[in-house]
């Protein structure tokens, strides 16, 4: 279904602050979904509005051709959410925690134990159930929030910033366990702010900012609009009397290249080479430098980022 879940010109004011600006996307089912966007951006407005804690002004919001104020009940019982402030019962054992929010949701008797201790191990505390939660470091605390927002099995996954806070040991498991869902046929949502995340896991992504869309696509649609070229810096030896314009000359002429010129880095010399994004050429190029006699020490590619694409469509870094 492509458009799982749908926002259509969704407003959300708070007092004179428009915390969401006329926002649409639309999410396919089975996708790795990314809402991108700095601090006060308005992706945990977003993502509660669409989970139906927050109500809004305008437009209207659909989940699997539900409407979220409508049919919010029905809404609410296929969604699974994962809040950005981590909700927790502190005097309740882990396993007791994910037993009381999975209840919330119609599981029990035995049914409700098995996944429960499954949303467990899949968030790898299995052996931390009878753990009291405000005994547990907050990286687990991350996981435990997960694995009580999943446990249920919801056909919706929304994920607000579940990575906040934790080493990187739990974040690749967070990470992985979101690639899992996916395989068992969840669509998930995600917000964050880091790039890196969404850039390894999402399917595809939407930049916000200020409340509003910035651009939303995959992510080599997105890099593609903000630039048109990659750069290879290359560094070696290069021959003594070396004519270095004739050499930049010959590059340029190589399919796909669009600019070649030496340049100072740290007091080195490189040869910096911008291609096409998609370019097919670096054996050529490979084979050039071999004929004019560089020894070849290393090659670095700089490949445009999400962080890229954000600064060329607000003029501002993400921070
Ligand atoms: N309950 C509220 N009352 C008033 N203003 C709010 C409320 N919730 C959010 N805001 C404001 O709305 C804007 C968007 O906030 P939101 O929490 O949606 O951003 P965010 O993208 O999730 O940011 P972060 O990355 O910091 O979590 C911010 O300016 C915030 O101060
Ligand atoms: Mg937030």
């Amino acid at each position: 279904m492509d458009e799982f879940v749908k926002v259509s010109n969704l407003v959300k004011n708070y007092g004179n602050l428009c915390a969401v600006d006329n926002l649409s996307f639309s999410v396919r089912k089975g996708e790795i979904f990314g809402l991108l966007g700095p601090n006060g951006a308005g992706k945990s407005t977003t993502i509660n509005i669409l989970t139906t804690l927050t109500e809004y002004d305008k437009g209207s919001v659909s989940v699997a051709g539900l409407d979220t104020v409508r049919d919010r009940n029905r809404v609410k019982a296929f969604i699974g959410t994962v809040p950005q402030d981590i909700a927790l019962h502190p005097f309740l054992t882990a396993r007791e925690n994910v037993r009381f929010f999975a209840s919330l949701y119609g599981l029990k008797g035995k049914k409700l134990k098995e996944e429960a201790d499954r949303a467990l191990a899949f968030v790898g505390l299995e052996e931390k159930g009878d753990v009291r939660t405000n005994r547990m470091s907050g990286g687990m605390k991350r996981r435990l929030n997960i694995a009580c927002g999943i446990a249920h099995r919801p056909g919706l996954i929304v994920m607000d910033e579940p990575t906040v806070g934790v080493d990187a040991q739990s974040r690749d498991l967070i990470l992985r366990s979101i690639l899992t869902l996916r395989e068992e046929g969840a669509t998930v949502i995600y917000t964050s702010h880091y790039m890196q995340e969404v850039e390894e896991i999402c399917d595809r992504i939407a930049i916000m900012d200020r409340g509003a869309m910035v651009a939303c696509g995959t992510e080599q649609e997105l890099v593609a609009l903000a630039t048109d070229r990659k750069t290879y810096e290359v560094e070696g030896k290069l021959p003594a009397g070396l004519d270095r314009s004739g050499l930049c000359g010959r590059i340029l002429l190589l399919p796909d290249v669009k600019d070649a010129r030496f340049t100072e880095r740290e007091g080195r010399c490189v040869l910096e080479v911008a291609t096409a994004l998609e370019f097919d050429g670096f054996m050529q190029l490979l084979q050039l430098l071999e004929r004019e006699k560089v020894t070849l020490r290393g090659i670095n590619t700089r490949e445009p980022n999400l962080d890229a694409v954000f600064l060329a469509l607000t003029g501002r870094e993400m921070g």
